[in-house]
C-alpha cells in the first residue's frame, strides 16, 4: 500500500512538473514575443524621429534660403556692401556663441541678423546711394528703415523674435540710437551683439573712398566705443574671438 501511494505521488508530481515546465515555456515565449514587439516599436520610433528630424532640417534649410533670397534682393541695390548681411550674420553668430551659446542656437537670431536692413527696400535709390551727407528730411526717412523692416518681418509668425532684432539694430548702449533710444540691457542682447559686428564689418570692408582697415585697427576702434556705442561685455567677448575665425569670415570662407 505504501509503495502504491509512492508511485501515485511520483506520477502526479512529474505531471505537475511537466505542466509547470509547459507554463514556463509559454511565459517565456510570451515574454520573447513582447520583447520582439517592443524592439519593433523602438525601431519604428527611431525611424519616425529620424524622418521628423530630417523634415525639420529641410524646413529650416528652406527658411534660411527664403531669408537669404530676401536679403539678396535688398543687397542687390547696394553694390558696395556685397555680401554684407551674410558676413555680419556669420560674425554675429561667432560672437553670439561667446556671449551666450543659447543665443547663437536660436535660429531666429541668424534670421534677424540676415534681415536687419530689409526695410531699406522702401528707401528711394536717390537717398540710399547718395554720396553726400543726407539732408534732414532724407535722414529722417533713412532712419525709418528699422521700423519699416520690422513691419515687413513681424507679420511672419515664425519670425517674431527676428523682427525685434530688425527693429533695434541701430540702438546704442548709451541710449543715443534709434528708433526707440533704448539703453543698456533694455536693448535685446542679439542687437548688442549685432551692433559690434556691423561696425566690425563696416570698418574692415573696402569702400570706394577708403580701403578696409585691418582687424587690429577695427578691434581698437570698437574697444574705444565700449560703454558708449557698445555693450562692454560684448566688446570683451570680441577680444576672446581669435583673428583666424574673423579672417575666415572676412574672406567669405564661412
Ligand atoms: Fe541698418
Amino acid at each position: 500500500m505504501k509503495a502504491t501511494i509512492a508511485v501515485g505521488d511520483k506520477d502526479s508530481a512529474s505531471h505537475e512538473l511537466r505542466q509547470l515546465r509547459a507554463q514556463l515555456d509559454a511565459h517565456r515565449r510570451e515574454a520573447q514575443d513582447k520583447e520582439r514587439q517592443l524592439e519593433r516599436y523602438a525601431s519604428d520610433l527611431r525611424e519616425t524621429f529620424k524622418a521628423e528630424r530630417a523634415r525639420a532640417e529641410e524646413l529650416r534649410g528652406s527658411y534660411v534660403d527664403t531669408v537669404r533670397a530676401l536679403t539678396n534682393a535688398v543687397e542687390a541695390r547696394d553694390a558696395y556692401t556685397g555680401a554684407h548681411a551674410a558676413r555680419v550674420a556669420a560674425y554675429g553668430l561667432a560672437l553670439a556663441r561667446r556671449v551666450d551659446p543659447n543665443l547663437a542656437a536660436n535660429p531666429q537670431v541668424e534670421f534677424g541678423f540676415l534681415l536687419h536692413d530689409v526695410g531699406k527696400v522702401a528707401i528711394p535709390d536717390g537717398i540710399l546711394h547718395k554720396a553726400d551727407r543726407l539732408g534732414d528730411e532724407e535722414r529722417v526717412l533713412m532712419d525709418r528703415h528699422p521700423i519699416i523692416g520690422y513691419e515687413i518681418v513681424r507679420n511672419i509668425e515664425s519670425l517674431a523674435e527676428a523682427a525685434q532684432i530688425v527693429l533695434h539694430h541701430h540702438e546704442r548702449w548709451d541710449g543715443s540710437g534709434y528708433p526707440d533710444r533704448l539703453a543698456g540691457e533694455a536693448i535685446p542682447l542679439a542687437d548688442r551683439v549685432f551692433a559690434v559686428v556691423d561696425t566690425l564689418d563696416a570698418i574692415t570692408t573696402d569702400r570706394p573712398y577708403r580701403p578696409g582697415s585691418s582687424l587690429a585697427g577695427a578691434r581698437a576702434e570698437i574697444r574705444g566705443m565700449a560703454g558708449t556705442q557698445f555693450d562692454p561685455a560684448v566688446v570683451n567677448a570680441l577680444d576672446e574671438l581669435g583673428d583666424s575665425e574673423l579672417e575666415r569670415i572676412r574672406q567669405g570662407e564661412v
